[in-house]
C-alpha cells in the first residue's frame, strides 16, 4: 500500500516533467531551446516532510536540471548540515520552472505560468512545512493559501512560521531569505542559520 502510494507519487510528478518538457507556450521556452537548458522540476523525496521552494534555476540548475547546485545551492546545503538534515529526505523546488535571463528576477507573468505546476506538487507531496526561499516564494505561497501575511516584507516574515491549512491538512510556512543573499552577507548568513534551526522539528 505504501509502495503504491510513492509509486502514484512518483508516477504524478514525472507526469509534470513530461508536461513542462513539452510546454511550448511557456514564456521562457524558446529561451530554453536556444541554450540547450533544461527545466528544473525539483529534487528529492516524494514522501518528504520538509519542501523547500526557491525562485527560479539559475545558469547551474539549467545545464544539469537540478535545483539549488550552484553557490546558493552549497550554501543551502550548509544550512541542512547544520541541523543535520540530509538533503535526499527532503523535497527541493522553483516557483519558476526554467531559467529567466541574465539571473533576472522572474517576471509576473512567469510566476502566473509555472505556479500551477508547484500547486500540483505541493498537492502530491503534501509537505508538513514548506520553507520558502527568497521573497518571491513567500509572497506567491502565502497568497495561494490565503494568508493575510503576503503582504509583509520577507524582513518582516523571515523566520515566522505561518500556519495554513491546505486541502490535505495542516501546513506550516516558514518564510526564509535567499541563501543567495548571504553569499557575500555574513550578518544575513547568521540570520538564516537561526531562522533554520526551526525546520530541525521537522526532521
Ligand atoms: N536560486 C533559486 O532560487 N533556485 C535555484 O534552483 C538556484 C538558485
Amino acid at each position: 500500500m505504501v509502495q503504491n502510494k510513492e509509486k502514484n507519487r512518483t508516477e504524478q510528478l514525472k507526469a509534470i516533467r513530461a508536461e513542462l518538457l513539452a510546454a511550448k507556450d511557456s514564456p521562457l521556452y524558446h529561451y530554453r531551446q536556444t541554450n540547450h537548458y533544461y527545466p528544473v522540476i525539483g529534487e528529492g523525496d516524494h514522501e518528504a516532510t520538509i519542501m523547500f521552494v526557491g525562485e527560479a534555476p539559475g545558469k547551474n540548475e539549467a545545464l544539469t536540471a537540478k535545483p539549488f547546485c550552484g553557490s546558493a545551492g552549497r550554501i543551502l546545503d550548509e544550512l541542512l548540515a547544520s541541523i543535520n538534515i540530509d538533503r535526499r529526505t527532503v523535497y527541493v523546488t522553483n516557483i519558476v520552472k526554467d531559467r529567466p535571463p541574465d539571473n533576472r528576477d522572474p517576471a509576473p507573468e512567469e510566476i502566473a505560468y509555472y505556479a500551477p505546476y508547484l500547486d500540483r506538487q505541493i498537492a502530491i507531496i503534501q509537505p508538513k512545512v514548506i520553507a520558502t526561499l527568497g521573497r518571491f516564494a513567500a509572497r506567491y505561497l502565502l497568497e495561494h493559501f490565503n494568508s493575510p501575511a503576503w503582504s509583509e516584507t520577507i524582513g518582516q516574515l523571515h523566520g515566522r512560521p505561518i500556519a495554513i491549512t491546505a486541502d490535505f491538512g495542516p501546513l506550516t510556512i516558514l518564510p526564509l531569505f535567499h541563501p543567495a543573499a548571504a553569499i557575500y552577507n555574513q550578518k544575513l548568513k547568521a540570520t538564516l542559520l537561526a531562522d533554520f534551526y526551526q525546520l530541525a522539528e521537522y526532521k
